[in-house]
């Protein structure tokens, strides 16, 4: 899994601590990779502040990633040259928000990058992260990838990659 924080999440636990909680984003790193554990994956994360340098991990990262989990920050709400990168790198991606982008600022509550999620988890703090790694393993479980053949089985499995999202 590739886990990508956008810009100013690197000051986790001391910006506003009323809206984004207490836990740094290292605490948050590490409760990703204790739960990646659990459910038998592995995590890359990287934070950046720059729109590019998100969009150079995402190119470079295409290729092994099987799930993204993102939080933009609010590029979320601009970034139409991330919301292609997402789309043009094909890995099925979780958009995370720590806090509830539907409830604040009209600004907030529109999502450029959602379109090209399966799906967004939004407002509950570190458990936005800790539920797109679960739904991600779900999409990921042996079954859904044809690795357990099954009887009852009809469908043609697609792979994950050129999955419509
Ligand atoms: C955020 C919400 C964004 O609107 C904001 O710009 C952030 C954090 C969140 O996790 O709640 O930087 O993505």
């Amino acid at each position: 899994m590739l886990v990508l924080h956008g810009p100013n999440l690197n000051l986790l636990g001391e910006r506003e601590p009323a809206v984004y909680g207490r836990t740094t984003l290292r605490e948050i790193n590490h409760r990703i990779r204790v739960r990646a554990r659990a459910l038998g994956g592995t995590v890359k994360a990287f934070q950046s502040n720059w729109e590019g340098r998100l969009v150079d991990l995402l190119h470079q990262h295409r290729r092994w990633a099987d799930v993204l989990i993102i939080n933009p920050g609010a590029l979320t709400h601009t970034s139409y040259v991330l919301r292609d990168a997402i789309e043009a790198v094909r890995i099925p991606a979780f958009e995370v928000h720590l806090s509830d982008i539907r409830k604040r600022e009209p600004w907030r509550r529109r999502s450029v990058v959602r379109a090209v999620c399966k799906r967004q988890i939004s407002g509950l703090g570190v458990e936005s992260y800790l539920t797109a790694l679960d739904a991600a393993a779900v999409l990921h479980s042996p079954l859904r990838e044809g690795i357990v053949p099954t009887k009852r089985r009809k469908t043609r499995e697609v792979p994950i990659r050129a999955a419509k999202r």
